[in-house]
């Protein structure tokens, strides 16, 4: 398989932090590998989105769905941030505490810490989130309803928004609620012709919110530079996919953060050669939530079998996800964006069973194959397949590379051929120890 240079080579073990981030529509399965690196891991980090992931984590029998908090929470020696570049909703951070903390998971400001910068999600970016997108009808995003785009509109908009380290100071709080929220409900009047809400429960609410959270919330940046000149290994988390990102993606139809590597620097507050090795995650085929372009989808038995085989329902939204074959298009496109330095192939096990499979390795508009990729193509092309042999064992034992049928092992060369990067692991079951290591680069990690 893809043999990296011994410049590179070097390169990669020269840099301890490691960035993890998904390279198609979200949900490739980014919760898992984080789980698995965060044991080596002083710091793990989520920097961009919010409540709309949904990253699982399989421990034993256990399964665990985390929306804000990260992954490396299940790891008692890792401190978890959550970055300024989130869409922060207190409430859903409450309820995540409380129910780890059922589970027998300790969360406390020692191993949990919030940005003083993190945007503040309201309760009005939700309303608004939902308002919006019955006020589209037909031409909606097809949002995960948790407020996201509001937040972050508000973020730009500065006036109108309020940050972590603002929910520990009640006065300021009650003000900015007061006017904020006097505002959204007369622009909502007239945008919607919505109820107004009523804003004095809220002050009341976040004002407890962030007596409650204020041990939690600090100078989160500021923390992992220092961890950073201190030679700790930080991991940053990555929401979503690249393809969802709000400057690179399949834009309108995208998320409100920038979600590739490019956004963890300004999402984290750390210098960009903070990054560190990238390890881009994907699945063996593709699949997306919500509306807009996606070119391999099948909406046929194939993309039904896939969905039933792979439990492909959102995590947070419980939305079936369409499904589809793999783009090597779209991931070459989204690795060469994040410098991935190589990829987790996920899921690899749905596939079992199928005859043949299919993977698009060119588009065409009008009968010409067209160029560079430029996302805003994607409601135009017509995909060119590769069809490669399938197997029918069921690979969800195999620990070793060379266990795999070899027409397993074949798609998996070809995977990394087609998007020109190695395949550092395949991952055959959503399990810890799932997992096949193959060329990882990323030495004392994976
Ligand atoms: P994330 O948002 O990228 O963390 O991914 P999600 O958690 O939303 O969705 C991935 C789903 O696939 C989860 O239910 C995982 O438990 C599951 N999963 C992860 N890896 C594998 C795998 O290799 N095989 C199978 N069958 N399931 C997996
Ligand atoms: P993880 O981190 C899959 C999608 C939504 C919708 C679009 C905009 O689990 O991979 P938003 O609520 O962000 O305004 O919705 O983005 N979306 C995701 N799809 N996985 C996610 O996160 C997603 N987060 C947002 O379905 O199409
Ligand atoms: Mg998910």
């Amino acid at each position: 398989m893809a043999d990296p240079t011994e410049k590179e080579q070097r390169r990669i073990m020269d840099t301890k932090n490691v960035t993890v981030i998904g390279l198609q529509w979200g949900d490739e399965g980014k919760g898992k590998i984080v789980d698995s690196l965060a044991s080596a891991c002083d710091y793990v980090v989520r920097y961009c989105g919010g409540a709309n992931a949904g990253h699982t984590v399989t421990v034993e029998k256990e399964r665990f769905a985390l929306h804000l908090i990260p992954c490396g929470i299940l790891h008692p020696e890792a401190v978890n941030v959550i970055g300024n570049g989130v869409a922060f909703d207190p409430v859903i951070a409450l309820e995540e505490m409380t129910a780890l903390r059922e589970r027998g998971v300790e969360v406390t400001e020692k191993n949990l810490r919030i940005s003083t910068q993190a945007q503040v999600v309201m309760p009005w970016h939700k309303q608004q989130d939902i308002l919006s997108e019955q006020q589209l009808g037909a031409s909606k995003i097809g949002t995960t309803a948790r407020g996201i785009g509001p937040c972050y509109s508000d973020k730009a908009n500065r006036s109108s928004a309020i940050r972590a380290g603002e929910l520990v100071d009640p006065d300021q709080l009650t003000q900015k609620i007061r006017l904020i929220g006097t505002i959204k409900n007369a622009q909502y009047a007239g945008m919607y012709n919505a109820e107004p809400m009523d804003i004095e429960p809220i002050v009341e609410q976040y004002i407890k919110i962030g007596k409650t959270l204020a041990p939690m919330i600090c100078n989160a940046g500021a923390d992992l530079r220092r961890a950073a000149s201190e030679g700790k290994r930080i991991m940053f988390e990555g929401g979503q996919g690249c393809m969802l990102d709000i400057d690179h993606g399949t834009y309108p139809f995208v998320t409100s953060s920038s979600v590739s590597a490019c956004g963890v620097p300004a999402g984290a507050g750390i210098p960009p050669k903070s990054v560190g090795s990238v390890v881009g995650i994907m699945k063996a085929y593709t699949t997306r939530v919500g509306a807009g372009p996606f070119p391999t989808e099948q909406n046929n038995e194939i993309g039904d079998r896939i969905r039933e085989q792979g439990k492909e329902f959102g995590t947070t939204t419980g939305r079936p996800r369409r499904c589809g074959w793999l783009d090597t298009m779209v991931v070459q496109y989204t690795s060469e964006l994040s410098g991935v330095d190589e990829l987790a192939l996920m899921l690899l096990d749905v596939l079992s069973g199928l005859d043949e499979l299919k993977i698009c390795t060119g588009y065409l508009i009008d009968g010409k194959p067209v160029g560079d990729f430029d996302p805003i193509m994607l409601g135009k092309v017509e995909c060119v397949y590769e069809t490669l042999p399938g197997w029918s064992e069921d690979i969800t034992a195999c620990r070793k590379f060379d266990e795999l049928p070899e027409n397993a092992q074949k798609y998996v060369r070809r995977v990394s051929e087609l998007v020109g990067r190695p395949v550092g692991l395949v991952s055959v079951g959503p399990g810890r120890d799932q997992t096949i290591p193959c060329d990882s680069v990323i030495k004392g990690i994976i």
